[in-house]
């Protein structure tokens, strides 16, 4: 597995592999792997002849006050994982290399409306950040195939529409959510709770799980399902953001019967996403 910094040796490295004909699959990450980074890398693996992961905390993706100089930094053991499952190369650039002219001037990709909503209305922002880096890799490494999570569900929309948009030849992979034992989405992030927060974590996806087998059951009062799972998470000591049944394909209004339920909330000092998609027939 090589491991490599400088932006220059990445493209020698992926022109090389071109010129041999061999199809290439990027993993972007922040790091502080965890299985289900690993899972989008095995699926790389399986998608294409060589998989590039690429670690970078990009900070134009945190809005001010959030969690930048904070967040798990663990690059040994991340290398030590990544090895260990045939990874062909890691992309670790430094900040310089990804934002040479500095921050603030630099250019960014915004993905009008759908940045907007739920995690947009509460991270302002944050999908102008996310978006520029995800353009910015994909202009490095020019993959055929790039994998992304479900578990960030907006993210993934808000990253096939830019895709679209801009005509980027890639093709994108949605990967389904990875849990732990107890139904907690993994994240970077769980690492923030404290022990009883642990325990009591799994509620946020018991709540969504209860809401998907309501509408199953045939539950079409969304909003009443929406404030009920609010309330409950908030009696259980979460402070939600939002709790939202909202249509599959473009996170508005549900249209029809393909419709996804988004909630964020904080535990303590950690912020919490997960998602369930809902197919009903009714
Ligand atoms: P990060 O949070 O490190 O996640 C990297 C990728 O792993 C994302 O596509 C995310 O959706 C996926 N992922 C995280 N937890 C997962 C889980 N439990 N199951 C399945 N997939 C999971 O998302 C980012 O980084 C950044 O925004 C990034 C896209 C790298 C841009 O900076």
């Amino acid at each position: 597995m090589q491991t490599i910094s400088q932006v220059s040796e990445l493209r020698e490295q992926v022109n090389s592999w071109r010129t041999r004909g061999q199809t290439i699959a990027l993993v972007p990450t922040m790091g502080n792997l965890h299985a289900g980074h690993l899972a989008l890398v095995a699926r790389g693996i399986a998608e294409a002849d060589r998989v590039i992961v690429s670690i970078f905390v990009n900070p134009i993706q945190f809005v001010a006050g959030e969690d930048y100089k904070d967040y798990p930094r663990t690059v040994g053991p991340d290398l030590d994982k990544l090895a260990g499952m045939d990874t062909d190369l890691v992309f670790l650039p430094e900040m310089d290399e990804i934002f040479p002219e500095g921050l603030r001037e630099h250019t960014r990709v915004t993905v009008p409306a759908l940045d907007q909503l739920h995690c947009g209305e509460f991270r302002p922002g944050h999908f102008t950040g996310v978006a520029t880096i995800v353009v910015k890799l994909l202009n490095l490494v020019q993959p055929d195939v790039a994998i992304f999570g479900e578990k960030d569900y907006q993210q993934l929309l808000v990253i096939r529409r830019l895709v679209s948009d801009l005509a980027i030849p890639v093709r994108i992979i949605g990967f389904p959510i990875v849990r732990e034992q107890d139904g907690l989405a993994m994240s970077s992030r769980n690492h923030y709770l404290s022990e009883d927060e642990r325990k009591q974590a799994p509620l946020l996806y018991a709540t969504l799980k209860a809401m998907a087998d309501a509408i199953m059951d045939g539950g079409s009062d969304y909003k009443m399902l929406e404030d009920q799972a609010f309330r409950r998470l908030q009696q259980s000591g979460f402070r939600p953001e939002y709790v939202r049944v909202c249509d599959a394909g473009n996170l508005g209004e549900p249209r029809n019967s393909d419709v996804v339920i988004l909630a964020a909330a904080w535990l303590g000092k950690t912020r919490m996403i997960d998602n369930i998609a809902v197919q009903h027939y009714d």
